[in-house]
């Protein structure tokens, strides 16, 4: 999604803003720009295309301001260009503003201000947003008054930074639905809407709260939002660090975040197994053994592959813990009247913790009085924020945007709740509790070893380039994984492919089948490995090539598949956390066979928070 990125301080505001834009181009975006402020006017450049297109425009008398707004843009009202790219200005030129987020009233104000006869020269709501400001400046006050004034007349979601070309050093911010950070420095503060742009300067840093309006200068930052506290009191300290956000000698963001999946799980269960009494303690869910024990039903909302993970949850928790499970995709789930009670558990999983309509979803079920808990990523987010309490999966900065390793730690964490809930409810045995234990710490050694056949993955790649659809099928708590398989496949590589579970295959994607049709089939040796090797051989009569994902040292499956993966043995609601390994670098490797852009895919955010 877009990026913002402000500067104000006293070192060259250009090269940090462009530094910060680099850092956030991950997000996914089409076209970038900044304005700079100089000598009591501004300095503004965009463009469409990438953050070095912007590098490259000569910044004239701009390359010596200390004071500055950047942005990259991913198009929403009207298409790329260098019209339509952000910051936009107001009608005198002196204001300029970039802006994350919908307005949605934006037509009836557009409508109003041009009968007053402001000209427009961008389809966008940002523009709209920024000509009010500056008919409220005209009318008295300062930027920040102007800024609250306007903002009271708008509907929708915002996150925005504004300078004026008429007060030097100064930024105004605000956020209403829309994530703002500012990191605090010596003599110098910048305001972002991801920490990623900001740790290179400092990694103090105060989220901004919903509705929070800033003023940012050189020494200080003064919040005149909901929550007046001295933003100092409210500073927390960012512990990711610079080599987390750096590729590390990787060819993309995703191979290295693939990788790093032993050392992420670790992460996640680190300091939370208890090895003899076979249980899990999350300190974060902030929940007694009675509660556990009270629990009717549960909920989980997710979006995408963080629905996926949801979706793995539901088989897990449901056996360990014998707690009905549904899963809502936030998007359907917010606009639905759902039944709700107190004695309801609501789960929220978000790698950003910023979603949109997963943070609706939230609001949602405590409005019906379900109690909340997070399952997140990053640390100070939205989601995790507003939820009761909740549980961090420490995978560490996810860049690549298509989700891997927050795939696998979110799934852990849900098995370690499966354990926890097991155990307190009596659904779990201490032996069976040691037992998973003992299994979930060899995990990461068990992931390590799939990616020591990574060579073996990309080879295989090759036999698919050329396809141009894929089927994956999976079963029980694998049928998760099928989805997944199918969403990395598509996201990155643009190759249409399906998930199913593999016995419904046969009232329908049965007809898709024939000899061009790769088939992906996740068949461990679990308690569906029977009922999948009958699937398999449904599709080998249809003339379907078979790539099966399978358990080490099974002769048989060799028989029925034309490829086959190895992955370790595991226990059974573990195998996901194997399973999915290899469908991510197959993905990985068919898109880099293609020659797609695998940390930028086309149409592709990394945190969507518009709905
Ligand atoms: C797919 C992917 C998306 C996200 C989804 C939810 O690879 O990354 O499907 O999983 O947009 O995002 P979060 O987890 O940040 O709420």
């Amino acid at each position: 999604m877009c990026g913002i990125v402000g500067y104000v301080g006293f070192r060259p505001a250009r090269d940090i803003l462009l530094h910060g834009l680099e850092r956030l181009e991950y997000r996914g975006y089409d076209s970038a720009g900044y304005a700079l402020q100089y000598n009591n006017s501004l300095v503004i450049r965009k463009c469409v295309g990438r953050v070095t297109d912007l590098a490259a425009m000569d910044p004239g008398e701009g390359a010596r301001a200390t004071a500055g707004i950047a942005h990259t843009r991913w198009a929403t009202h009207g298409e790329p260009s260098t019209e339509n790219a952000h910051p936009h200005t107001d009608s005198s030129g002196r204001i300029a503003l970039v802006h994350n987020g919908i307005i949605e009233n934006y037509k009836s104000l557009k409508d109003r201000l041009k009968a007053r006869g402001e000209v427009f020269v961008s389809e966008t709501d940002t523009e709209v947003l920024t000509k009010l400001i500056g008919l409220e400046l005209e009318a008295g006050g300062n930027l920040l008054s102007a800024v609250k004034r306007a903002l009271s007349g708008v509907r929708g979601a915002y996150g925005i930074a504004v300078v004026s070309a008429d007060e030097p050093s100064t930024l105004v911010a605000a956020r209403y639905g829309s994530p703002l950070v500012v990191g605090i420095g010596e003599g110098e503060n910048i305001v972002a809407s991801d920490v990623a742009a900001i740790v290179a300067h400092t990694r103090d840093v105060v989220y901004l709260e919903e509705g929070e309006l800033v003023e940012i200068t050189t020494r200080a930052v003064h919040s005149h939002g909901s929550d007046p506290r001295m933003i100092r009191e409210r500073m927390t300290h960012v512990d990711w660090n610079l080599s987390e956000i750096e590729k590390d000698g990787f060819a993309h963001y995703m191979l290295k975040e693939i990788h790093s999946q032993p050392e992420s799980l670790r992460n996640a269960f680190r300091g939370r197994l208890d090895m003899s009494e076979g249980t899990a303690h999350l300190g974060g869910l902030n929940m007694t053994p009675e509660r556990m024990k009270q629990i009717r039903r549960i909920i989980i909302t997710a979006c995408g592959t963080s629905w996926h993970a949801a979706l793995i949850g539901k088989y897990i928790l449901e056996s360990m813990a014998r707690i009905p499970v549904d899963v809502e995709y936030a998007s359907e789930f917010r606009y639905r009247d759902p039944v709700i009670g107190e004695d309801t558990v609501a789960l929220v999983v978000s790698q950003s913790g910023e979603t949109a309509d997963t943070l609706a979803a939230l609001r949602l079920a405590r409005r019906k009085g379900a109690s909340c808990y997070g399952i997140v990523n990053v640390v100070g987010s939205t989601i995790a924020r507003e939820t009761d309490a909740g549980v961090y999966i420490h995978a560490g900065p996810e860049i690549g945007v298509a989700s891997t390793k927050a795939f696998t730690s979110q799934v852990m964490i849900l098995s370690l709740i499966g354990l926890a809930l097991g155990r307190a409810r009596g659904t779990v045995s201490r032996s069976e509790g040691i037992a998973l234990a003992n299994a979930i710490q060899e995990v990461p050694d068990k992931v390590e070893t799939i990616l020591g056949r990574a060579g073996e993955i990309k080879d295989l790649a090759r036999e698919f380039t050329y396809a141009s659809n894929f089927l994956y099928l999976g079963r029980g708590v694998n049928y998760p994984v099928a989805l997944e398989g199918a969403l990395k496949l598509k996201e990155i590589s643009y190759i249409h492919a399906e998930g199913y579970p593999a016995a419904e295959m046969k009232h329908g994607p049965i007809a898709l089948i024939d000899d061009l049709m790769p088939v992906a089939v996740i068949a461990v040796r679990d308690a569906a490995y029977d009922k999948i090797v009958s699937n398999i051989q449904e599709v080998k009569a249809r003339k379907g090539r078979i790539l099966a994902v399978a358990t080490e040292g099974d002769s048989d499956i060799r028989h029925h598949a034309q490829w086959v993966i190895e992955v370790p043995e595991v226990a059974d609601q573990l195998t996901p956390l194997l399973t999915v390994v290899p469908l991510q670098l197959l993905a990985y490797y068919v898109a880099v066979a293609r020659g797609c852009d695998i940390d930028k895919p086309r149409n592709l955010a990394k945190s969507v928070t518009v709905e």
